[in-house]
């Protein structure tokens, strides 16, 4: 199987319904996605596919064959922040930071969807992305830097 990841492409040979979770951590040693449920009820594993967020932990890595993943390591660089990394730096969102790099590829993909979005959706795209720390004000108003950030306003 091809999977590009943060750009390279790797030729991998795991059962097909691997999830694409087990094949980043464990086979390509990428470990920016984590495990919190493996049911798709809390976020820590999102990434985007296509650039699109995803629930990495129920997603056989055979339905990404050829497609485009990224992850936290792939969003940007510490010499080149994404704006939503840069934002989570400025308003010191992390906490114990278990879930905050699915948090953040998620608020990722909610700006390239909606570029300015309101308190409702922001809480509405974020939902699904549990942060037991409580980390949600800070989040929010993260997510706000990094549209006006992205935005050029
Ligand atoms: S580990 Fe994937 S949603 Fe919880
Ligand atoms: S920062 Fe600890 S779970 Fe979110």
């Amino acid at each position: 199987m091809q999977l590009t990841v943060n750009g390279k492409a790797h030729d991998i040979d795991v059962e097909a319904e691997m999830p694409l979770l087990w094949v980043l951590r464990d086979e390509l040693g990428i470990t920016g996605p984590k495990y919190g449920c493996g049911i798709a009820m809390c976020g820590a594993c999102t990434v985007h596919i296509d650039g699109v967020a995803v629930r990495s932990c129920i997603t056989p890595v055979s339905d990404v064959n050829g497609a485009q993943v990224t992850t936290i390591e792939g969003l940007g660089t510490p010499g080149a922040l994404h704006a939503v990394q840069a934002a989570w730096i400025e308003h010191q969102v992390a906490q114990c930071g278990y879930c905050q790099s699915g948090q953040i590829m998620a608020a990722a993909s909610l700006l390239d969807e909606t570029p300015d979005p309101t308190d409702n959706e922001i809480d509405e795209a974020l939902s699904g992305n549990l942060c037991r720390c409580g980390t949600y004000p800070r989040i929010r108003a993260a997510v706000k830097t990094a549209a006006t950030t992205l935005r050029g306003a």
